[in-house]
């Protein structure tokens, strides 16, 4: 199909933090590079984003802060944005799920179907929270797993034997939230059939895009499909999200996995009044970047939904990545092992494209790939500086030394086979990149145009221009040399801006500077011309585009992902709530992640004691905290720490647990605490006292 529009989606970040590289390189990077390459090829574009501000992990966030979802958003809302402007992500809209134009669509879009008689409804028991005074989702209710007995499972996994569960079949279910035994109470909901459209979804993925559509994700698909598909519920009992507009639905909002993907549509609306020409014709080619984590919602039930409101377009494909790991890792926010975006625009700034440059090259497009700083370092100095950068910057002093400055002639009847064979390889490259962009395969993309760079290198290496003798009987033939391979080189040069335009947009900006052209000749159909700069021409002297990564830099990026992973398991004891991202996906155990190397000097700083419980109670309007009285021997101290969750009071008085008894007191709800007390924290989230095996002194150090 001749496609006349592109309406390129990214996944609408989740509102409740800040984005990470693993964030960038899975769906907003590719989305990117797709959607500057297709406007540099002149099509009609429209690339829309905004945050999914709605759901459960915003209303977690706001609990774990202390504060409203409506406070959560805002933030974060606005360092997203930040962060992806910072990082030259270039959306024509970055919107929110927040905004009243977008409550209107999802609500119009919910009656729709309603009046269409797609829902069907249904009454069943559900988990109520009384302390809390909500319906608990099933990731906050926790209990006994039927299967293995682990106390600790989630009502909708345990993540110890790996049974799927539902919340009924945990034994002593209590809320997660509160610790209190949930209770049943009745609720309605209204349901998709998803199971209705099986055989269209069928024929329209497996049947249709599987040769279109990126291994991982047409399996992914397929397996859903044929695993048979069922009825999900579209609205939830919360006060957080698009509220149900129907009478008898007061307490409930839409599904965010409802609403959310509708939020592309919004975004749309909102950017232009001809938004339907995107979402409604026939011509448009639709395409969703996302992570894997999404694909069932992207490639099943969203086009489910608009299938059955009709009028829409499907997408034509929906390239999803794997996932980034970071230094050998699992990416885990609430871990803070993750390298944020904001705080690399800090760290590093003016040094986009260096980051860009590294995520793309290692993207995980195929398996789940793992980022290091090391290699960045690697990347940015052998690739960029010493192939791409110094390719540029030795054409530009060259010509500035061998040619006066300006764009040498090319003395067409002189070019040699070697000179032609460079023109063809110009030409090559654009149709290699071509298709590699056209089939969502960016790597292989960016590393066509260093590839020509380096083509570029060995061309300027083996004609040597700086080397041609400029004694009096040699010196007119020897100009003609000197200038052709430099108005190749210059010529390559542009056509590189051109290439690599897309994949680093503020390294092709410096190089339209230095070569004084108009942004105009970015335009893709220019790739391969080799008189984009006129002979004659006077340019600008090199700017450096690209400069090398210390290894100081690398040490100090890895001490610091090292810091915050200390920071956050400190915060962690305090701290037991399941954490956000859990509640998308059942997160696997993850390993703690190892710590550097310390001396017994180090060690024996810590005054390490046996305390024995001797009080224990709840720390009012504070879920997480116990306020501890500890025998210490010759002293009784107060310990405040954030282990409520996981204990009741009444059940560890007389333990005797390990005290960190030199740390600095701190104060926490206005009570000082004076120490800390360790545990151990099993995979599946359970803590468990670190204890003398055998009854110590009260006091006794620990070494
Ligand atoms: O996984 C996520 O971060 C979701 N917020 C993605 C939503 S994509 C779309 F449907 F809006
Ligand atoms: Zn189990």
């Amino acid at each position: 199909m001749d496609y006349k529009r592109y309406l390129i989606t990214a996944a609408l970040p989740y509102a409740n933090g800040p984005v990470h590289i693993g964030h960038l390189a899975g769906c907003y990077l590719p989305a990117d590079i797709y959607s500057r390459y297709q406007r540099a090829r002149k099509k009609d574009v429209k690339f829309v984003c905004g945050s999914d501000e709605h759901g459960v992990p915003i209303t977690i966030r706001a609990m774990k802060e202390g504060t409203t979802p409506q406070d959560v958003v805002d933030k974060y809302h606005a360092v997203i944005k930040d962060s992806f402007e910072g990082m030259g992500i270039s959306f024509d809209i970055y919107s929110r799920t927040s905004n009243q134009i977008h409550h209107e669509t999802s609500q119009a879009f919910f009656t729709k179907l309603y009046n269409d008689g797609v829902f069907e409804v249904r009454e069943s028991e559900q988990y109520y929270d009384e302390a809390k005074d909500m319906f608990l989702a099933d990731r906050y209710i926790v209990g006994t797993c039927p299967v293995c007995g682990n106390e600790n499972a989630y009502g909708d996994q345990c993540e110890k034997c790996g049974s799927s569960l539902s919340p009924e079949q945990l034994i002593n279910p209590r809320s997660a939230l509160s610790s209190a035994v949930p209770v049943k109470r009745k609720t309605k909901h209204w349901y998709f059939p998803l199971n209705k459209y099986e055989p269209w979804l069928h024929e329209w993925i497996v049947a249709g895009k599987k040769d279109e559509w990126k291994p991982n994700v047409y399996g992914q698909c397929k397996s859903w499909i044929d695993s048979g598909l069922h009825p999900r519920a579209m609205t939830r009992d919360s006060n957080w999200g698009v509220s149900v507009p129907l009478p008898d639905a007061k307490g409930k909002v839409l599904y965010v996995w409802f609403d959310a993907p509708i939020g592309y549509i919004s975004a749309t609306k909102e950017l232009t009044a001809q938004w339907s020409d995107y979402w409604c014709k026939e011509d448009t080619r639709l395409v969703h970047f996302i992570g894997k984590d999404n694909i069932v919602f992207h490639c099943i039930i969203f086009p489910a939904m608009l299938k059955a409101h009709g009028g829409f377009v499907l997408p034509d494909n929906v390239p999803a990545n794997e996932f980034l790991n970071i230094e050998g890792e699992k990416v885990s926010t609430s871990r803070n092992w993750a390298v944020w975006v904001d705080e690399y625009i800090k760290d590093f700034p003016d040094q986009q494209d260096t980051l860009r440059y590294v995520l793309c090259a290692n993207a995980p497009e195929t398996k789940d790939n793992d980022f290091t700083w090391k290699d960045f370092q690697d990347r940015t100095n052998n690739e960029l500086v010493s192939v791409f950068g110094n390719f540029v910057n030795r054409t530009f002093v060259l010509m500035h030394k061998l040619c006066g400055g300006r764009v040498p002639p090319v003395h067409n009847g002189l070019l040699t086979d070697a000179d032609k064979a460079m023109a063809d390889e110009i030409v090559l490259a654009r149709q290699k990149i071509e298709n590699c962009l056209d089939n969502y395969k960016f790597r292989d993309g960016l590393y066509e145009v260093i590839d020509l760079a380096r083509k570029g290198n060995k061309y300027l290496q083996d004609n040597a221009p700086w080397s041609l003798s400029k004694t009096p009987e040699l010196q007119v033939e020897n100009q003609k040399r000197i200038d052709i391979c430099l108005h190749v080189c210059l010529q390559l040069t542009a056509n590189l801006a051109i290439y690599v335009n897309p994949f680093m947009p503020f390294t092709s900006a410096k190089m339209i500077r230095m070569m004084k052209v108009v942004e105009r000749m970015l335009e893709w159909e220019n790739g391969g011309r080799m008189d984009l700069l006129k002979v004659n021409y006077p340019l600008r002297a090199p700017e450096l585009l690209f400069r090398k990564i210390e290894d100081t830099e690398v040490a100090a990026q890895v001490e610091k992902l090292k810091n915050n992973l200390k920071n956050a398991s400190q915060v962690k004891m305090e701290n037991n709530t399941p954490s956000p991202e859990s509640t998308t996906a059942p997160a696997p155990a993850e390993a703690p992640a190892k710590k550097a190397e310390i001396s017994i000097d180090d060690f024996s700083k810590m005054d390490l004691r046996v305390g024995t419980i001797l009080k224990a109670e709840k720390v009012e309007k504070a879920d997480k905290l116990l306020k501890l009285e500890l025998d210490m021997g010759d002293e009784t101290r107060t310990v405040v720490s954030g282990i409520a969750l996981h204990f009741k009071p009444e059940e560890i008085i007389g333990k005797q647990v390990t005290v960190v008894a030199n740390l600095a007191p701190r104060k926490m709800k206005g009570i000082e605490s004076r120490g800390m007390i360790l545990m151990a924290q099993n995979p599946d989230g359970r803590l468990i006292f670190v204890s003398p095996l055998d009854m110590a002194a009260p006091g006794s150090e620990v070494r």
